[in-house]
């Protein structure tokens, strides 16, 4: 008999259940390492596209492929067991067509072992969530202020402060509900516009700078960390210093080495001479 004790992951039905029971508590990892610290902590892990900015210092979102995201959502599944691991699909991925973006998040979700995926999209993305839910994948949909869109909105700009904009976003998010999103992220939109698309939601909402009324919140990790240098949102509070950290230990390494402090083998394993 196996005398393993189970650890269940999280699992999406779950999370959809979060809903005016409690909030929902995210993060983005892109490694393992990182994972691994988070996984006891939250509800959710996302896999997010941020990395091609975050990790590989790409000026957009736009270019990061869906391998090099299936590779990262790997290190993270393998890393974690008890979080919910969703994984973003890349620009171009799923815009296509239904029928391209279940090909593509099949390949996505069977290479890497994560639970959902995220798409961004108005409301005209919804048959695609709704293709995709039909078929086994679930999904998060991402309105607002949608990154992959940026040559659309003209930037990385706040939504929602126009009556007219405000009524479209609540419009797609019931859409991509309709559809069978487990949850919704609100980017970038006002208070007024995250509280009514909560209230009006059966689903939670899930704030990246839309306000304490959504139903959770996502960060970026290394914003939170301070692991972003001077590109830190002005909605990510800072919980830690790691950059300090990491920069004083490789100091006092360099330190070390310089001053041929660094042990041989010998004194490792306690070899007598
Ligand atoms: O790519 C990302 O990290 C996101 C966020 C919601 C944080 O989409």
């Amino acid at each position: 008999m196996s005398v393993h004790a189970e650890v269940r992951r999280i699992s999406v039905p779950q999370l959809t259940a979060y809903k005016g029971q409690k909030k929902l508590a995210a993060l983005t990892a892109y490694s393992a390492p990182i994972a691994r610290l988070l996984d006891a902590h939250l509800d959710m892990i996302l896999v997010g596209d941020s990395t091609a900015m975050v990790g590989y210092g790409m000026p957009d979102t736009l270019s990061i492929t869906a391998e090099m995201l299936t590779a990262h959502a790997k290190a993270v599944v393998n890393a974690t067991q008890r979080v919910c691991v969703v994984v973003d699909m890349p620009f171009g991925s799923y815009q296509e067509s239904p029928e391209a973006a279940f090909r593509n998040a099949v390949a996505m979700v069977a290479g890497s072992g994560v639970q959902a995926v995220k798409i961004e999209g108005p409301a005209a993305l919804a048959p695609t969530t709704r293709f995709m839910v039909e078929r086994g994948i679930p999904v998060l949909a991402h309105v607002g202020l949608m990154p992959q869109y940026m040559n659309v909105m003209g930037g990385f700009k706040a939504q929602g402060f126009s009556e007219e904009v405000a009524e479209r976003i609540v419009e797609d998010a019931l859409a991509h509900q309709e559809a069978g999103a487990f949850a919704v992220v609100l980017e970038g939109i006002t208070e007024a516009l995250g509280r009514r698309i909560t209230e009006t939601l059966s689903i939670p909402t899930i704030g990246i700078g839309a306000s304490p009324a959504c139903d959770g919140q996502i960060l970026v990790t290394e914003d939170i960390l301070g692991l972003s240098g001077s590109r830190i949102p002005k909605f990510a509070k800072q919980f830690a210093d790691v950059g300090s950290v990491i920069s004083n230990a490789a100091q006092q390494y360099a330190d070390d080495v310089r001053e041929g402090r660094f042990p041989s083998l010998e004194h490792c394993f306690g070899v007598k001479k």
